[in-house]
């Protein structure tokens, strides 16, 4: 029977077919033999499935987000490139020399200028910040919350150190807010709800048309000489964003050029609005710092982490245990464990792992500098934090 014997020399590669068909080889029909291979097929495709579902699933929970950043470059397209504007800056030039190296004129007078801040917790970040900008800046604006974005009570952290601000006393306008606390909220609609309040507080300051505002967190300082610069020339766009350089935990982890958000504006009544994202095409480069994360306590990381409107990064509760965020930020890895957010395959491969140590402490704000010892956890080599 020729049929029979192909069962048999086909069943033989088949392992699950013969265990469970054996028996009803004997009656050698075609049909059987279909239904045979068919349920062989079945099982072993069953145990795969059984073992390959969970697995993949159970990857999908445990690295979803990094999948989802690898594969950003397929459906997301990089911004507009901006219009860079070549920064000019050496201590000895003269002002007007630096003016025109811009295409830009000397004013007779330099133009006031407001530095208008939302305030969370970063005490160390705003003391570096204040100095740095201290002598170019006429008017300084905090606005603190008793909420975090993400709707958690919190100190007014300002009010209660203020007296470690003092210097600027004469020159602050302080405010506070009062939280909204809805529950289940984007945290980005608290945050946008305190700009608002924050564009009410520059006008308390006395803010006027034509006078320079600084849009910028905390932790984007703008370099004192870029303010100078741009307060000492006519010419300057309407509004301009301040290319920054990118550092996380300390200036001992330089990430990247890439930090655009901080902007200065010519202040128009009526029209400028408190904002953080991006408003114009004009980016002056190396105008300054901006430092992530960079926090002398633990306690302070943590804080952060559950307050900032990307609460939802902590995905699991092992990432805020204090021994783990001492252990990333010596290594200079990722306290969410996330992939680089870029829009090439090249550039985030290039950024995959942590961020290399940098051992320059050149040209970084002079207040740093002259109180080493006070900041030395923001210096190269010094990454541990004060626990608690
Ligand atoms: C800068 O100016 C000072 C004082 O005029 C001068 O002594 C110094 O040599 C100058 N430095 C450079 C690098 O040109
Ligand atoms: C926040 O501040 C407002 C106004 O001072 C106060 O009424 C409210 O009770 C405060 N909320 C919390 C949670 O501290």
């Amino acid at each position: 029977m020729p049929e029979a014997a192909g069962y048999y020399n086909s069943k033989k590669t088949d392992d699950i077919c013969e265990e469970v068909c054996g028996q009803a080889s004997r009656a050698a029909l075609t049909m059987t033999r279909i239904r045979c291979v068919l349920r062989g097929v079945d099982i072993r495709a069953f145990i795969l499935l059984a073992i390959l579902v969970p697995s993949c699933l159970f990857g999908i929970y445990l690295h979803g987000q990094k999948i989802s950043y690898f594969l950003r470059p397929l459906w997301e397209r990089p911004p507009k490139p901006f219009n860079n504007i070549p920064h000019y800056y050496h201590e000895n030039a003269s002002m007007a020399e630096l003016c025109k190296l811009h295409g830009w004129r000397i004013r007779d007078s330099p133009r006031r200028v407001f530095d208008a801040v939302l305030f969370s917790n970063e005490l160390d970040i705003l003391a570096i910040r204040w100095h740095e900008l201290r002598p170019y800046v006429s008017e300084f604006v905090l606005l603190e919350s008793n909420s975090t974005f993400t709707g958690i009570p919190k100190p007014l952290f300002f009010s209660e150190n203020k007296e470690a601000f003092s210097f600027v006393k004469p020159r602050l306008t302080y405010g506070t807010i009062a939280g909204r606390f809805v529950k289940g909220e984007n945290p980005f609609v608290e945050e946008s709800y305190q700009r608002v309040a924050l564009d009410q507080l520059l006008r308390h300051a006395g803010i006027s048309d034509g006078d320079l505002l600084i849009m910028s967190d905390v932790d984007e300082i703008p370099s004192g000489h870029t303010i100078n610069l741009l307060r000492w020339c006519d010419g300057t766009p309407e509004i301009l964003h301040l290319q920054l350089r990118n550092f996380l935990y300390s200036f001992e982890f330089f990430l990247d050029d890439k930090s655009w958000r901080a902007s200065v504006h010519k202040y128009r009544q009526g029209k400028t609005r408190y904002a953080h994202f991006r408003q114009t095409d004009d980016l002056l480069w190396d105008a300054g710092w901006h430092c992530s994360f960079c926090f002398r306590r633990i306690s302070e990381f943590i804080f952060k982490m559950k307050a900032y409107s990307h609460v939802d990064r902590v995905r699991f509760s092992y990432y805020l245990r204090p021994s783990r965020i001492q252990e990333v930020i010596c290594k200079g890895a990722d306290l969410f464990d996330m992939l680089p957010e870029e829009y090439t395959f090249k550039e985030i491969i290039g950024k995959l792992g942590p961020i290399p140590s940098s051992f320059s402490a050149v040209h970084l704000p002079a207040f740093l500098l002259q109180n080493a010892d006070k900041y030395r956890f923001l210096l190269p080599g010094n990454c541990q934090r004060e626990s608690g």
